[in-house]
């Protein structure tokens, strides 16, 4: 079946992906044809959100080992995976896409390796969305009727294989009409809230107020939001999160304004190798991100910055997390065991 994803499509021997660094301005597909020309995709975020950047890495490694014929194996495919590996560090769904075809490949050589690695990378992508759709009507039953819901970041199907984890709740509660507004902060340095939520939801025809991300707590205050709903890059196995930068200080206004605070993302966005957020690697990037809006100064050339990508939300602010398999509330060790122990992935 072809899979329906609005961002990334599958062409047998290439890769189309939609340009998100152009987006809502202008509409340009960016043609990938190795594991270099899918790695700088997701660096320079072309491709941006945890599972499509899993989903983009294993097309990546795919691509390579068809372009490497009768000559592909695990051991010739090994410094495409090492540049694949280091294009972004936080989100765990690179890692884990790119796990997942080197465990299917470690018996197969050749052409067949190719072959093969291109089914799984579709199947990647294809579970994706089968995913976002199951967690997006388990984590619409948890919000309250006629909802005013805060999201952060674009966590829609340009982040995802299609739907979206925080946007999969928000579509899905919508289409259930018990939806009432989606408040977007605009989420800088890179804008995705302003950009990408605000363009998505908009095709939709999904009320949305773009607001900035420093007017969240006045909306708390004033008794404007009835939910948080975020999206993640990696989730430890006490379910300390890490998601976009500005998430943290989003559940501790949740937390002081008595709102739930719901984190959605797919299984493979659990890390059950990381003990709590504390060893996440959080990417840190260019100063320039931050001195220049759409490539203007904003700052004095000079001026230092620290621009860190993300950060991490202690696991006692989260109200619950939602996967495709459930529903961890009030996530700590032991709730994120149990649900992992279902999946056969302690
Ligand atoms: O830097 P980005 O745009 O890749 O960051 C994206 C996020 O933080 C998302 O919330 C997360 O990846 C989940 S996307 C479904």
């Amino acid at each position: 079946m072809p899979i329906d994803s609005p961002a990334i499509r599958w062409l047998d021997d290439h890769l189309l992906l939609l340009d998100q660094r152009h987006l809502p301005l202008r509409t340009e597909w960016l043609a990938i044809h190795d594991a270099a020309g899918a790695a700088g995709a997701i660096r320079d975020m072309a491709v941006r959100g945890a599972p499509a950047i899993g989903i983009t890495a294993a097309y990546g490694l795919a691509l390579e080992a068809l372009g490497l014929g009768r000559r592909a194996s695990l051991e010739t495919l090994r410094p495409a995976l090492e540049t694949l590996a280091a294009s972004r560090p936080t989100a765990v769904n690179l890692f884990w896409a790119l796990e997942r075809l080197q465990r299917l490949g470690a018996d197969l050589e050749g052409e067949a390796l190719g072959r093969r690695l291109a089914r799984e990378a579709e199947s990647i992508h294809q579970d994706d969305q089968a995913a976002n759709l199951r967690l997006g009507e388990l984590g619409a039953a948890l919000l309250p009727h006629d909802a005013r819901v805060y999201t952060h970041c674009n966590t829609g199907a340009l982040a995802t294989g299609g739907h979206g984890t925080a946007l999969g709740i928000i579509r899905s509660a919508w289409r259930g009409g018990h939806l009432r507004e989606v408040i977007a902060g605009e989420t800088r340095p890179w804008l995705q809230g302003a950009r990408l939520t605000t363009w998505e939801l908009m095709q939709e025809n999904i009320p949305v107020t773009l607001v900035a991300d420093s007017a969240a707590g006045m909306l708390m205050a004033a008794g404007r939001v009835d939910a948080v709903v975020v999206g993640a890059d990696r989730i430890a196995a006490n379910g300390d999160t890490a998601n976009k930068i500005g998430t943290y200080g989003l559940a501790v206004l949740a937390r002081h304004h008595g709102l739930p605070f719901i984190v959605a993302a797919p299984d493979s966005t659990l890390d059950p190798a990381m003990t709590d957020g504390g060893g996440i690697v959080i990417e840190e990037r260019a100063a320039d991100e931050v001195r220049r809006v759409g490539g203007q100064p904003l700052a004095p050339e000079q001026c230092p910055v620290y621009n860190p990508a993300f950060d991490v939300t202690p696991a006692a602010l989260i109200t619950a997390i939602v996967t495709e398999s459930g529903v961890v509330h009030s996530p700590d060790a032991a709730s994120v065991a149990e649900h992992l122990s279902r999946l056969n992935r302690r």
